[in-house]
């Protein structure tokens, strides 16, 4: 077992009624503040008056900036970054799902810079050294960025979608209130459920020796998801469901569970191809993947996994033999994504086509191996991209 760190300094309101501190927390980073937000549903829902009289009750300045989009995109950073520099905005209040923080982070590193803020993201991999403050109010239980220092942009110029973790974007304050993803559309509920299920599978797929706790942990995180996603998209008020998922969104990728394991993850650089080319939901492309990639990666050497993964998330009978759980935790997985929370199953209905396989298997690797639970070369990702059509 190797050793690790564990600093994750995110302060978390959670709860309904908790943005009355909203106010108070902004304060704490200076009077000018920079309200970023997506492409409107904050102004149907109310939050977006909630906001602005918490903020106009404690005699803040605020600057707008709206529609950024999901797969957020550089310009909308470069516009935000604009803003700042302009505007010597003092801290930014990131209101929305997983888009709006992951590009209002950038905002936050690209206001300290003088050089465009891709350039954090191409291969030049400029250095995050420093960031503004960054405050989140989140709306949609998925990605976790409201307590991850990583964020993930797309470059439509050239169809690149790529991510980057760094210390000086983790937001400073987190407010987490269930009920404003009362509003989230049955389909949003379970692209997400989707993704958190990849996060937490990213870790747990992993032969490195682990921490027994941090196993028996995400597994309970993800009978959680398996529990509540299909409670949350009949009943989308249900209180309990929505707080049970935002609590495991965050958590899932808050660095808690990764222990000192030093494996890379496998679906993610693989999905964001998908969703650099054909703009897809992130989490609806992990849910095409991920039974796929677990059947490629499936052998004697890793079956054991697959048999823990059966049982004790699944509660598969564990009487039988190791390759007939494995085989029936990827059918158990399928009917969770593809039945229960009724996403598309293969690349063909969404329309991802064979011609780009290559290209996008190229980019996912790196141009060499990704090195994940099993690694994988191009020619692997080609032929799992295969087994999604
Ligand atoms: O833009 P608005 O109008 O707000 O509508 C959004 C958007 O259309 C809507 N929505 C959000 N909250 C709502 C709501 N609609 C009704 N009621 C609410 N309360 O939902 C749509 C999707 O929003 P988006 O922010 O794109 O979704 P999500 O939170 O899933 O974020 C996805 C992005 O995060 C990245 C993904 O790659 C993708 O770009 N990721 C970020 C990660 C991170 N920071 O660590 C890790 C993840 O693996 C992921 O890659
Ligand atoms: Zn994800």
């Amino acid at each position: 077992m190797n050793s690790f760190i564990y600093d994750i300094p995110v302060k978390v309101y959670f709860g309904e009624n908790q943005l009355q501190h909203l106010g108070k927390e902004l304060s704490k980073f200076g009077k000018r503040v920079l309200l970023t937000y997506g492409g409107g549903s904050i102004k149907k829902t109310g939050l977006y008056d909630t906001v602005m009289s918490e903020i106009e009750k404690n005699g803040l300045e605020v600057f707008e900036l709206s529609g950024i989009e999901p797969n957020p995109r550089i310009e909308s950073v470069r516009k935000g970054v604009r803003i700042c520099k302009d505007e010597k905005i003092d801290v930014l209040l990131a209101v929305g799902g997983g888009s709006t923080l992951d590009a209002t982070k950038f905002m936050a590193a690209g206001a300290c810079v003088e050089h465009d803020p891709w350039e954090f993201l191409s291969e030049n991999w400029a250095p995050i050294e420093k960031a503004l403050p960054v405050i989140t109010v989140l709306t949609l239980a998925a990605t976790g960025s409201e307590m991850d220092a990583g964020g993930v942009i797309s470059n439509p110029e050239t169809q690149d979608k790529i991510g980057r973790l760094a210390p000086p974007m983790l937001p400073k304050v987190s407010f987490l209130d269930p009920t404003l993803t009362y509003t989230v559309s049955p389909y949003q509920t379970a692209c997400g459920a989707a993704d958190m299920m990849s996060h937490i599978m990213e870790v747990y797929f992993n032969m490195e020796q682990d921490l027994y706790m941090l196993d028996c942990f995400m597994e309970g995180m993800m009978r959680t998801i398996i529990k509540y996603a299909p409670i949350a998209m009949r009943e989308p008020k249900n209180y309990e469901a929505r707080a049970n998922l935002m609590w495991t969104s965050s958590w899932a990728i808050n660095g808690f569970v990764n222990g000192g394991k030093r494996q890379a993850w496998s679906c993610h650089p693989m999905e964001h191809e998908l969703s650099a080319i054909y703009d897809i939901t992130h989490g609806l492309g992990l849910a095409i993947l991920t039974p796929r990639w677990m059947e490629y990666c499936l052998d004697e050497s890793t079956v054991s996994k697959y048999v823990q993964f059966g049982v004790n998330v699944f509660g598969i009978d564990e009487r039988q033999e190791p390759m007939v759980i494995a085989r029936q935790s990827i059918e158990k997985l399928s009917e969770f994504l593809f039945g229960t929370l009724g996403l598309k199953r293969t690349f063909t209905e969404v329309g991802i086509r064979a011609e780009d396989f290559p290209v996008m298997a190229r980019k996912a690797c790196g141009n060499g191996v990704l090195p994940g639970f099993k690694p994988l070369a191009q020619e692997d990702i080609e032929r799992i991209f295969e087994m999604c059509q």
